[in-house]
């Protein structure tokens, strides 16, 4: 067992999703530095770390949306980032996920934003059973009713939601959140992370959670995983996260500033260096 985890990833407890010694370069940029690391069935684990860090670039492995430049990716024990995209459309049938991009559709319903996922992946049964099915799906997340809605008529926290409901449409084992709470008031944080550990209770779904919201992270989280520099530098539970005496885990989860970012910022004296980076999908 390597120091810096307390055990949790303990021998009993089944595993469902596997990365081992997985690397990611985006040219010469060093993102994930042969990171291994195994997420528990069932169980809600947390990823933490500070922004541009590689939360994102990690769990977009969990369903091959990058590939490793180096290791492996595997789900229910069988090798996933070697596969075409064709069997990785079936594979991700079996994820949810809410990425900061996968907004809603505009010029869709509700109720249409919920099908959608059904009808791409399945010969659409009768109007009266994907109704039901997104009848079920929006009382999950408290939006029944809310069907015939534009997401325009919807606070940031009810579209959400309706997110949530669409990512639970195929029933999926595995839920991928990014930053689920990011944008939104304390209040309706605390209700997504409520409908987080609802959906774990109710559907017995295996959870990975994104978040830099610290009181989330310790509301929801089973175990929590923090990166940095593209490793791992602290994996376990709440509280042993919390005692944790590395003090870059400590300046982050207290929210302090650290030396390296109080540097950057009196670098940058001119607004307009900034830079958008084509983070979302390869290619
Ligand atoms: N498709 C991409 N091409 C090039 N660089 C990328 C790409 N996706 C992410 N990166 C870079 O990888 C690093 C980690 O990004 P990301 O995983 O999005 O960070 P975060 O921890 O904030 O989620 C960042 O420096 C980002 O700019
Ligand atoms: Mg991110």
């Amino acid at each position: 067992m390597d120091e810096h985890t307390d055990g949790l990833a303990d021998a009993r407890a089944e595993s469902i999703i596997e990365v081992e010694h997985l690397t990611k370069r985006f040219g010469a940029k060093l993102v994930l530095d042969d990171v291994s690391l195994v997420i528990e069935k069932g169980k809600t684990t947390v990823v933490i770390g500070p922004s541009g860090c590689g939360k994102t670039v990690l769990i977009k492995h969990f369903i091959v949306l990058q590939r490793p430049s180096e290791g492996q990716v595997r789900f229910e024990g069988r090798r996933i980032d070697d596969l075409s995209e064709r069997e990785l459309a079936r594979v991700r049938t079996r994820f949810g996920y809410l990425f900061q991009e996968g907004a809603l559709f505009d010029s869709m319903t509700v109720a249409e934003n919920i099908m959608f996922p059904i009808r791409q992946h399945y010969r659409v049964k009768s109007s009266r059973e994907l109704e039901d099915v997104v009848k079920a799906k929006l009382a999950m997340v408290g939006l029944d009713g809310f069907q015939n809605y534009y997401p325009a008529r919807l606070s940031g926290g009810q579209r959400k939601r309706v997110a949530l409901a669409r990512a639970i449409a195929l029933n999926p084992e595995v839920i991928l959140y990014d930053e689920p709470t990011t944008g939104l008031d304390p209040i309706r944080s605390d209700i997504i992370s409520e409908l987080i550990l609802k959906l774990e209770r109710e559907l017995g779904i295996t959870t990975v959670v994104v978040t830099h919201d610290m009181k989330s992270a310790y509301k929801v989280a089973d175990r929590i995983i923090m990166l940095h520099n593209g490793k791992v530098i602290a994996d376990g539970n709440a509280d042993y996260i919390r005692n944790h005496p590395h003090p870059v885990v400590q300046q982050f989860i207290n929210g302090q500033v650290s030396e390296d970012d109080l540097a950057v910022l009196r670098m940058s004296g001119s607004a307009g260096t900034a830079q958008f980076l084509p983070r979302d999908f390869e290619e």
